[in-house]
């Protein structure tokens, strides 16, 4: 398969470069994926994927899982068009599947401030699930103002714009196979 892995892109008027190579993403889920295979064993877990972002980590940590589970997904929007959190969370798609009593596994792409998972997590404690635990590949941890407990981290990232493996700016960028990072050298502007 031939992925997209450009070393510099531009992305509605900033420039990225690399910040985590895929291969080091791929290492990384694998062992997430066995780390929650053993803690979930005999559990059938029902795997909820944040949309739009989670999609791509979704898609490969879900191939690196051993056991029975379910997948669904939901949306939500916090984001807009913007590079900072709007400090909102809008509900844009509800799960279809039943979770009482089910162990819920959320996916997200990357915790910021932490808000949507917050909010997420409380949202399923309301269905009476039989447990709910968070993955995210990214963790921002020192933009994270809202105490939530993170199960499995993929990554601890600085508090820098990233983009690529699913994460967008104003909807462009998803499709770079890798995560990458804002170069502020060359986006500062006099
Ligand atoms: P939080 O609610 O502040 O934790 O923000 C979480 C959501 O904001 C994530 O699910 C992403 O969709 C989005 N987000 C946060 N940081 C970034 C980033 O650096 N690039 C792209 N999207 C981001
Ligand atoms: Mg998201």
């Amino acid at each position: 398969m031939s992925l997209f892995l450009p070393d510099s892109v531009k992305c509605n008027g900033d420039t990225f470069k690399p910040l985590i190579p895929r291969k080091e993403l791929e290492k990384r889920i694998e062992v997430l994926g066995s780390q929650i295979s053993n803690d979930f064993q005999d559990k059938r877990p029902i795997f909820i994927g944040v949309l739009n972002g989670a999609f791509v980590f979704l898609a490969d940590l879900l191939r690196s899982i051993s056991i029975n589970c379910e997948v669904d997904f939901l949306k939500l929007s916090s984001y807009g068009d913007e590079k900072v959190s709007s400090g909102k969370v809008t509900d844009k798609k509800q799960i279809d599947a039943d979770i009482e009593g089910r162990h819920v596994i959320l996916v997200e792409d990357i915790v910021d401030t932490g808000l949507s998972i917050k909010y997420l997590i409380n949202k399923m404690y309301e269905k009476n699930p039989a447990s709910v635990s968070v993955v995210t590949l990214l963790h921002k941890t020192d933009a994270t103002i809202y105490d939530v407990k993170i199960d499995y981290t993929g990554f601890k990232i600085p508090t820098l714009f990233v983009l690529g493996y699913g994460l967008d700016y104003a909807q462009e960028g998803r499709n770079l196979a890798q995560i990458y990072v804002i170069d502020e050298k060359s986006t500062i502007k006099d």
